[in-house]
């Protein structure tokens, strides 16, 4: 590839598809190959998992590596008729897999981390091809995922109930934990494997069964991961998959937030969508856990160690090519640092950043998810440059769904860069003078979910992160994910903490015994 693009410039990788398809129409195989995804992969499966068996659909939908638009796999395009076989068999799984002790349902867990991890490359590919994010972050998205299934694996033996002191001494008072139940777990593709292990870890731990529908850009690491529950020992019934197109989505989606025999649903994605799936669920009382979207402020006061600001702003900005719920999307920088602090980050994305196929060393920056990203990103570009906003560095859509990491200056909060989440990377940047400015402009959104805070001032630092109106706070750090701790947000960006010893209570009841009758 180099040979033909010494430069990898960002676009190098569909541009010369194409132009090498018109050119030589014999050649596409062999550059296809260049990029192919091995059909033989161990881990690749392509039907839906129900009840313990790969089940094929009428139809197929293929799935697209965005960053060539190729087609790498086709994948049963389940309904809402397997959606309903599936919520079948996890009711029918709970009864008996609630009846576990919590050391055996850790144990298979523990199995399962155990398998992913030793077949972390093969994941890491898949979620290379499918979401197109760099193989170096892949597999660190592998080693993420599976510290949900190692976490939790310990969790399930620590749920403790309560005896409390009783008012009457013929009286004795329990509190019980007991699982749910079914659980929808309704993922995005934006991390294919984590965010379906951060929500199964807990709901198997806790003692409930799963259906999980994943994002239909990426169902192949969705469907891995049942193949490693497979293998791991996990019963029939307990983990199912159905993965499904864009068309078949509201239908497969219905009957996860409206079955009867559905208990919770946990689902990450838009706040838009989180919407959708709450009033669908209210009918029947369901639980609901939803991790959705974010717009987070990156506020560096003057006092801030600069070389440490700037780290994290790119580790926490272009992680995913910007496409994370906690990627910093509006940069406050106070007026005593800001000129610095912009030179010093603009040098930063010229050293670091380098736009590729994922598969190929040394990317750091894959496509966006599919053209209709890369056009959101433009547009807020536009916009910004409309009213008045610089652009320092990038600014341009490449070809395909590849977008050029992008550095604006002078941005003010009229922008619609400064209103809306980007999911893309895109660095827009305001000038600040006071603290009570800077925290006035990160809270004026409807949504909460992570915040950063730059500042070696102690009492600054309290304050402010006490004043963020968010749920996940990083100061001096911008990479903040562990399963250690928990992760959701405030306001509009969700309900209920993944992660950390709270990420099983959605998946548990209370249950209040009085145990009357006896004889002080
Ligand atoms: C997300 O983008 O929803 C998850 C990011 C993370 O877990 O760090």
């Amino acid at each position: 590839m180099s040979r033909l693009c010494p430069s990898m410039s960002p676009v190098c990788v569909p541009r010369t598809l194409r132009l090498l398809r018109q050119l030589f129409p014999g050649l596409p195989a062999a550059m296809q190959r260049l990029y192919s995804l091995d059909v033989s992969a161990p881990l690749l499966r392509t039907q839906g998992y129900v009840d313990g068996r790969w089940v094929s659909a009428a139809s197929v939908f293929p799935v697209l590596d965005p960053a060539t638009g190729q087609e790498i796999a086709r994948v049963s395009d389940c309904g809402p008729a397997e959606a309903k076989q599936a919520v079948d068999a996890a009711f029918k799984a709970f009864q008996s897999w609630k009846q576990r002790s919590a050391k055996e349902r850790s144990v298979l867990l523990r199995r399962w981390f155990d398998l992913m991890t030793n077949h972390k490359e093969e994941l890491a590919r898949l979620i290379t091809f499918e979401c197109g994010k760099p193989l170096q972050e892949s597999l660190s998205e592998v080693a993420y995922s599976a510290s949900f299934l190692e976490w939790f694996s310990e969790e399930a033996r620590r749920v403790y109930g309560d005896i409390v002191p009783s008012p009457n001494k013929d009286r004795k008072i329990l509190l019980l934990k007991q699982p749910v139940g079914v659980s929808s777990i309704i993922t995005p593709w934006n991390f294919p494997s984590a965010m379906i292990t951060r929500k199964v870890g807990a709901a198997l731990a806790a003692g409930c069964t799963v259906v999980v529908k994943p994002a239909e850009d990426t169902p192949l690491s969705a469907l891995a991961l049942a193949e490693l529950a497979e293998q791991a020992g996990i019963p029939a019934g307990v983990f199912n998959v159905v993965p499904c197109s864009r068309e078949k989505t509201p239908s497969v989606g219905e009957v996860l937030c409206t079955d009867p025999l559905v208990a919770i649903v946990s689902f990450t994605g838009s706040t838009a969508t989180g919407k959708v799936l709450l009033r669908m669920a209210a009918d029947t009382v369901k639980k609901a856990s939803m991790e959705l979207g974010g717009h987070a402020p990156f506020i560096v006061f003057d006092s801030a160690d600069i070389d440490v600001a700037v780290r994290g702003a790119m580790a926490s900005k272009f992680r995913n090519s910007g496409q994370t719920c906690v990627c910093s999307n509006r940069f406050l920088v106070q007026s005593g640092i800001h000129d610095r602090f912009v030179e010093q980050l603009g040098r930063a994305m010229d050293a670091e950043l380098r736009l590729g196929h994922g598969s190929e060393p040394g990317t750091t920056q894959g496509p966006l998810i599919n053209s209709r990203a890369a056009e959101k990103v433009v547009q807020q570009v536009s916009d910004a440059v409309s009213r008045g906003a610089k652009v320092l560095k990038g600014g341009k859509r490449l070809d395909g769904s590849f977008m050029e990491p992008t550095l604006l200056a002078d941005v003010t909060t009229d922008m619609l860069c400064t209103k809306e989440e980007t999911f893309g990377p895109l660095l827009p940047v305001i000038r600040f003078n006071t603290e009570e400015e800077a925290l006035a402009i990160a809270n004026a959104s409807n949504v909460g979910l992570a915040g950063y805070c730059y500042s070696q001032d102690v009492s600054q630092i309290w304050r402010v992160m006490e004043a963020l109106e968010t749920g996940i706070v990083g100061i001096n750090e911008g990479l903040l994910s562990t399963p250690e701790a928990s992760f959701g947000g405030v306001k509009e960006s969700g309900l209920g903490r993944e992660g950390s010893k709270y990420g099983i209570d959605d998946y548990l009841d209370v249950k209040y015994v009085c145990f009357g009758g006896l004889k002080p």
